[in-house]
Order: structure tokens, then C-alpha cells, then sequence
């Protein structure tokens, strides 16, 4: 039997009279886009992200394209984020016209190291955007005092950390504004695309309101240049019906991760480290081996399928050569890139099938 890598069926089995009602009901009311399931989803979420606002669009990307839109991001600035992260962080900057100023990553979290961003701010930057990735949040403290003394806004990229924690406090709520990826996979996933950006700055909030449906304030009264980037009824539905597990989901998560860490702690591998500042939600279980590509193989031919998250850092993707940097640039990210394996994580999995990956991973490091 195969060992997915995410098993969204078995969730939705467990959900299906709800979520079959919900959809039954959008298809009678004839309301596909924002309406009532958005708006309580939206103020769910917001709750539950102990902020003010959320404001639902159509993915995270649009999400983080927004939220730099609202705090007036254009042409002529910068902002700071990470080289190892998913692209998606790296194309909203670029969207706004403004450039991306790359830092590199620490090597145990696999995060933005927060003590390199002093030397990449410069009289351009207007933002600084920490991902919280794989599920853990960056170290914010630090971060959020070096923006402090300069008046610059942080946005999380939270598309991967929903619920996670740093000190005590949810991810959302530790910069200016946050925003999320509802990707079908995400730890808070809908059946299609989807995103939000979630703020305390109740003028931001509607500035990201208008921005998200054509730039209107009032029916077909256009204030701004818009876009098309509403959230689907549907997908605001199925995240309202979902967000009520989304902690016994990373709760359940936690003990698979747990699990590994003390399965494979023998082996010659580099394991996922959780902060002394975090509660890691596992979006990813993610090892370090410098044999990943054979172990990737091996885990394969077992019928296990595991992930790599990312392959080419953001520096060195054809995309971004215009930011003008080269191999040696960030070779943290750049050796990540090379050795990041994630093992099938996710809620629904059993001890069995983490044991199986085990036996796969131990038979291959000790046969090499
Ligand atoms: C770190 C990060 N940022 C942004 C995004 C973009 O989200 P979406 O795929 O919903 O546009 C993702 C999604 O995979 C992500 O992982």
C-alpha cells in the first residue's frame, strides 16, 4: 500500500454530511462568491488568530499581494524576506513592482535568521516579510524590535504555520498583518484555491477589502485600481466546517513528528528542531541528509512518497535573476536545497505507516 504523502480523502469522509450540506445550501442560494459562508468563516478566523480582521481571497499569493498593495508597496522599495522559501513570497514583492532583498536561512530551524536582516535594510526597504516555515514560526522578538526602530511593517507569510505559536501567541498576530494559504494541503486546506490576510489595523483591513473586489467601496463605485481575488463561497464554507478541528489536526500532527524524532534520533540525519520560542504545527516533517536524492528514490521504490520543499532557492531560480545574485550568495539555503527530504506527515496517519517509513529510511542509511 501506498504511503502518500498527504491523505485528504479520509478527512473529507469524516466531514462529508457537513460539508455536503453546506454546498447544498450555496447551490440553492445561488451565492458562489464571498457571501455568508465567507463572512463567518472570516470572522472564525479572525477570532481564532486572536486579531480583529481577516479578510478571505482566492489563494495566498493574492493574499500576500494585497496586504504589501494595502501598506503602499510599489516601485522603488524593498522588502526583505527569506531565500529559502516557497516562490510564492518572492513573486508578490515583485508583483508590486518593488524588489526582493533576499537573506539567508539559519541551518538547524531552516528559517530566516533574523540576525542578518540588520545588514539588508537600506533606505529603500518599506517591509520585511518572516515565513514561518514548515509550521514554525520565526523568532520574532528580534525581528519585530529592529523593525520597530525603523517604522517598518512586517507581514507574516504564515501559508504553512496555521495555529502555531511563538511565546504563547498564535502566528497572525505578531506583525502588522498576516497572511495565509488555504491550499488544498495546507493544515488548514480548502477544495480549491484560497488565502487570507488578517490584521489589527482596522484601515488596512478595508483598505485590503476594496483592493480584493475591483477597488470598490460601494457597487460598481471604484476608488482604486482592484483586483479580482474574492474567496469562493464554496472554499469559505469548507474552511468554516474545518477550523474547529485545525487543533486536533496539529495536535495530532505533533505526535507523528514526535514519533519520528525518537524513531530515527539514531540515525545519521539531521531532524526537524523545534524552537525553545515555538509550538511547531508540522506543516512539514522535514529531515536534512546530504544522500537525499538517493534516499527520496529509495523511500519511493518502498511506495512511500515523501516531498522536497524546496529543490532550487528563490536566488537561483531563472525567475529571480534580475535580483542579481549568484551560487555562494546564500549557502545555507543553497545546501538546503540540496539536502531537505519531508516525510509523509499528516493527521490521518498511522503508527503503522510511520513505522514502515522508518524501516525504509534505517534499511537505506544503514546500507549506505
Ligand atoms: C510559504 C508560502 N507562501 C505563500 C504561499 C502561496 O499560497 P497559495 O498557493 O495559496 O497561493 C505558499 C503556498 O504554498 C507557501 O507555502
Amino acid at each position: 500500500m501506498m504511503i502518500p504523502p498527504v491523505d485528504l480523502g479520509t478527512q473529507y469522509r469524516g466531514l462529508k454530511t457537513h460539508i455536503d450540506a453546506a454546498f447544498q445550501d450555496i447551490l440553492n442560494s445561488g451565492t458562489f462568491i464571498l457571501g455568508p459562508h465567507v463572512a463567518a468563516f472570516e470572522k472564525a478566523f479572525a477570532s481564532y488568530c486572536s486579531v480583529d480582521h481577516a479578510i478571505g481571497v482566492n489563494s495566498g499569493t493574492s493574499a500576500l499581494h494585497l496586504a504589501l498593495l494595502g501598506l503602499g508597496i510599489g516601485p522603488g522599495h524593498e522588502v526583505i524576506t527569506c531565500a529559502h522559501t516557497f516562490i510564492a513570497t518572492v513573486e508578490a514583492i515583485a508583483y508590486t513592482g518593488a524588489k526582493a532583498v533576499l537573506v539567508d536561512a539559519t541551518p538547524d530551524t531552516c528559517e530566516m535568521d533574523v540576525t542578518r536582516i540588520e545588514a539588508a535594510i537600506t533606505p529603500n526597504t518599506r517591509a520585511i516579510i518572516p515565513v514561518h516555515l514548515y509550521g514554525q514560526p520565526v523568532d520574532m522578538d528580534p525581528l519585530v524590535e529592529i523593525a520597530r526602530a525603523r517604522n517598518l511593517p512586517i507581514i507574516e507569510d504564515a501559508a504553512q504555520a496555521h495555529g502555531s505559536t511563538y511565546k504563547g501567541r498564535k502566528v497572525g498576530s505578531l506583525g502588522t498583518a498576516a497572511c495565509f494559504s488555504f491550499y488544498p494541503t495546507k493544515n488548514l486546506g480548502a477544495y480549491g484555491e484560497a488565502g487570507a490576510v488578517v490584521t489589527n489595523d482596522p484601515e488596512l483591513a478595508e483598505r485590503i477589502r476594496c483592493l480584493r473586489s475591483h477597488g470598490e467601496r460601494a457597487r460598481y463605485h471604484h476608488d482604486l485600481v482592484g483586483y479580482n481575488y474574492r474567496m469562493s463561497a464554496f472554499q469559505g464554507a469548507v474552511l468554516n466546517i474545518k477550523l474547529p478541528y485545525l487543533d486536533e489536526w496539529n495536535t495530532q500532527r505533533r505526535h507523528h513528528a514526535e514519533a519520528f524524532t525518537k524513531l530515527l534520533a539514531d540515525l545519521p540525519l539531521t531532524l526537524p528542531v523545534e524552537a525553545p520560542y515555538a509550538q511547531h504545527v508540522y506543516h512539514l516533517y522535514v529531515v536534512q541528509s546530504d544522500q537525499r536524492d538517493a534516499l527520496y528514490d529509495a523511500l519511493r521504490a518502498s511506495q512511500i512518497i515523501a516531498g522536497i520543499h524546496y529543490p532550487i532557492p528563490v536566488h537561483l531560480a531563472p525567475a529571480f535573476a534580475d535580483l542579481g545574485y549568484e551560487p555562494g550568495s546564500f549557502p545555507v539555503a543553497e545546501r538546503l536545497a540540496k539536502e531537505v527530504l519531508s516525510l509523509p506527515l499528516y493527521p490521518e496517519m498511522s503508527m503503522e505507516q510511520i513505522e514502515r517509513t522508518v524501516v525504509v529510511v534505517r534499511g537505506f542509511l544503514e546500507a549506505h
